[in-house]
């Protein structure tokens, strides 16, 4: 069994709790937040211990691996302390919302042989793991473009997105990491453009609800990532890969599969109203087996690194108006 201690008892952190608690492997030990009374509500409903202070987690000697879905600002130094502590870690993306943070956590990384996933889960979602098998096989040939549009059922409170990061650091970057491990090939180039649309008085200064990201890769090929905080008809997530032997394209699924046929029309199920939870299960999964097996990670903090500089150059190219070339590996 692996114990987990849990930080951050809201949204992800309940979809995590009740996925490490539903888990055969796995145990969740310990829920820590410093709104106390949202991890007691948790820790209840599920069995966990539930520390006054964030130290007796770090001295507790049952805590197999750690799971970070804390308000982005804290992931790093949460994730620091993990690592010296020895903990494999599973990290909500992204990693922090300064890019010299996050930086400075990938150097130290490299000192402690410690196990460091990225919740990037749209990996791990069916239908892009099929696209990406597919493409590699060569199901499309070689790839000439990817249209990606990316909307939200909901913006989140203005709480949130105050310590987001923006919309292209917590919300495209999920797209920065997805991209190029489907195409396998990483963007030479990003230009970003965004508004202010959908409810401007629930944007932070400087922020936007939509955007749109053109990707230039160094093969030529051209991808286009449309994001919009928040979708009337539920959560809208779906991925084109146009080649010179075809195209593979995925549509979410409506939310039950039943349609209505009748006297004035038909009637479909319509799409989620909520965060796939079959992604963030698969991710858990395959973190837990990773570790389990002495495998390594992925997505690792590497990839979240590199996914994090596509943001910071797409916050660049926003403020800029004009396309920014991504340096090569640091
Ligand atoms: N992978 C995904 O699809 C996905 C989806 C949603 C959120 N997230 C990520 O998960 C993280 C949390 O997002 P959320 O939507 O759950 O936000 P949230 O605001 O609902 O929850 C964050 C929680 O963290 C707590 N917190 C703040 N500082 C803390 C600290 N130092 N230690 C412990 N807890 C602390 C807050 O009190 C709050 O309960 C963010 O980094 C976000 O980017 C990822």
């Amino acid at each position: 069994m692996m114990r987990f201690a849990l930080f951050g008892a809201g949204r992800a952190g309940t979809i995590h709790a009740n996925n490490i608690a539903a888990h055969p492997a796995a145990e969740l030990g310990y829920i820590f937040d410093v709104d106390q009374a949202a991890a007691q509500r948790l820790a209840a409903r599920l069995g966990a211990r539930c520390p006054q202070r964030q130290e007796e987690v770090w001295q507790a000697d049952d805590v197999d691996a750690v799971l970070i879905a804390s308000t982005t600002d804290t992931h790093a130094d949460l994730l620091r302390k993990a690592m010296r502590a020895g903990k494999p870690t599973y990290c909500e993306k992204p990693i922090d919302l300064d890019i010299d943070k996050v930086s400075a956590v990938v150097v130290e990384a490299s000192a402690y042989d410690v196990s460091v996933f990225v919740g990037f889960r749209r990996r791990f979602a069916s239908e892009f793991q099929q696209m990406r098998r597919r493409i590699q096989e060569g199901a499309v040939g070689r790839v000439e473009s990817v249209r990606i549009v990316a909307r939200d059922f909901e913006p989140a409170a203005l709480a949130y997105l105050e310590r987001s990061g923006g919309l292209l650091r917590d919300k495209m970057v999920h797209y920065f990491d997805l991209v190029p491990w489907i195409v396998s090939e990483r963007p030479a180039e990003v230009y970003a453009t965004g508004s202010c649309l959908i409810d401007p008085a629930n944007v932070p200064a400087g922020d936007v609800d939509t955007a749109v990201v053109l990707l230039r890769f160094p093969s030529g090929a051209l991808c286009t990532i449309e994001n919009a905080r928040r979708s009337v008809y539920g959560c809208d997530d779906r991925i084109e890969v146009f080649g010179s032997e075809g195209l593979l394209q995925s549509s979410p699924a409506p939310s039950h599969p039943l349609v209505h046929f009748t006297r004035t029309g038909i009637v479909q199920g319509g799409f989620s109203q909520s965060y796939s939870e079959e992604s963030f299960a698969n991710a858990l999964d395959a973190f837990i087996r990773a570790v389990g097996s002495g495998a390594a990670v992925s997505p690792s903090l590497q990839d979240g690194y590199h996914a994090q500089l596509i943001a910071e150059a797409a916050v660049e190219s926003l403020r800029i108006n004009r396309p920014v070339q991504l340096q090569r590996e640091p």
